[in-house]
């Protein structure tokens, strides 16, 4: 799908004005209550109460060790072409080759194009759940099968999510899933084993000066979110000094959000703050919140600009709502102006994956900005972004 949002013509923006608001993240947020240590924490959902499983400070930790775990090095792996970057960095560095597939305007990788792709040098079949929204597993599977190739599931941008009752990430080989883009949590990334294979435990902890100045960051956006103009007074005023004392001393944080791999850090694991976090959440309530504010958006803007995904199938936790615009950084700088934070979603893949052998990636890469629907906000934050996006394009 091309891009049509267009661009106003100059001051039409400024024309209409919302209400003065407070700032909108574009990740949930963390607050107090989600630190009380608990005694008897309920079992979480899949992924977190499967046994098989281990807990990295990124999920490029997960797709570094399946490498490993399932000896893919030396071997052909098929990737879709619409990719983050940082894992197929991981990939490499792990020692498995890239090869890409194509992915449509809606986010849908190619079966054809992928079964097309098999050569006597294929290992493996790379799958990424988009935003939260399942590829057709039962034929990928069915692939894999047939050709003896194992299946790595990538569910970074999909934890919580399901295809009707069955959870993405828990039929492949491999499952991989990033925390800490779905929850309020400073770190995490976990490896899921869907069948007896064998990867090592992380060896070392996270840094706590890492974990602690992400968790604060977090609170501070809830500060931003909550408390109006002054909160976002507040969150800026303490992230400048933050970065100042950063620069005077030389302290160099482990970065979550980054966009290259370090393999110097692939084997650090999830810190101890993030489990205390996870066991205080309510699961089926951010997957119910995150649902709705999907519905709110969709119904708004599904006439202004056309939406990639059409439904909201049953099990899906969206992680986002993916507006597609012409000129995605014009789009981001008036919907910041309006309080309103976005992520430019993936402009760049991988270097590998040439640029102009697949145009619908091509048309992604330029035109989706991420719109936050996650479980801080509410319906009336959801109008509001909604008018915001309008005024924008009226
Ligand atoms: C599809 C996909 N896989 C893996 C990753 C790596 O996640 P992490 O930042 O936890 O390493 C990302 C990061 O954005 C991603 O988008």
């Amino acid at each position: 799908m091309v891009a049509t949002l267009t661009q106003a013509a100059p001051g039409a923006a400024a024309a209409v004005r919302l209400p003065r608001r407070r700032v909108l993240p574009c990740l949930p947020t963390l607050w107090p209550s989600m630190l009380a240590p608990r005694l008897r924490p309920r079992p979480g959902p899949f992924p977190f109460a499967w046994p098989d499983a281990r807990r990295y400070y990124f999920a490029r930790n997960a797709a570094f060790t399946a490498v490993r775990v399932l000896g893919l090095e030396r071997h052909e792996v098929l990737v879709p072409a619409y990719h983050h970057g940082v894992e197929v960095e991981a990939l490499e560095a792990a020692g498995a080759e890239p090869r890409f597939v194509r992915v449509d305007g809606r986010m849908q990788l190619d079966l054809e194009h992928l079964e097309a792709s098999i050569g006597p040098r294929t290992r493996a079949l790379y799958v990424i759940h988009y935003a939260g929204f399942p590829q057709p597993m039962e034929e990928i599977l069915a692939m894999g099968h047939r050709y003896g190739l194992s299946v790595l599931e990538d569910s970074a941008l999909a934890l919580l999510s399901r295809d009707g009752e069955v959870p993405l990430g828990s039929r492949g080989d491999i499952g991989i899933f990033c925390l800490y883009k779905t929850l309020p949590v400073p770190n995490g990334g976990v490896l899921v084993m869907n069948r007896p294979l064998d990867a090592p435990d992380p060896a070392r902890g996270a840094p706590l000066g890492s974990t602690l100045s992400h968790a604060a960051g977090s609170f501070l956006a809830h500060v931003a979110l909550r408390w109006g103009p002054g909160g976002a007074a507040v969150r800026e005023s303490i992230r400048r000094t933050g970065r100042a004392l950063r620069f005077a001393t030389g302290l160099r944080t482990l970065s979550t959000g980054t966009t290259h791999f370090d393999a110097a850090a692939a084997d650090v694991g999830m810190s101890r703050l993030t489990e205390v976090i996870l066991d205080n959440l309510d699961y089926d309530q951010i997957v119910e919140v995150r649902r709705r504010n999907w519905s709110l958006l969709y119904s708004r803007l599904r006439e202004v600009a056309p939406p990639v995904h059409h439904e909201l199938p049953a099990g899906v936790c969206p992680l986002f709502y993916p507006l597609v615009c012409e000129d995605k950084e014009w789009a981001a700088a008036r919907l910041l102006a309006r309080g309103v934070e976005t992520v430019d979603f993936w402009r760049d893949g991988h270097p590998a994956c040439p640029r102009g052998a697949f145009p619908e990636v091509d048309a992604l890469r330029r035109g989706v900005l991420e719109l936050p629907l996650h479980q801080d906000l509410s319906p009336d934050d959801m109008e509001y972004l909604a008018s915001a996006v309008e005024e924008i394009l009226s």
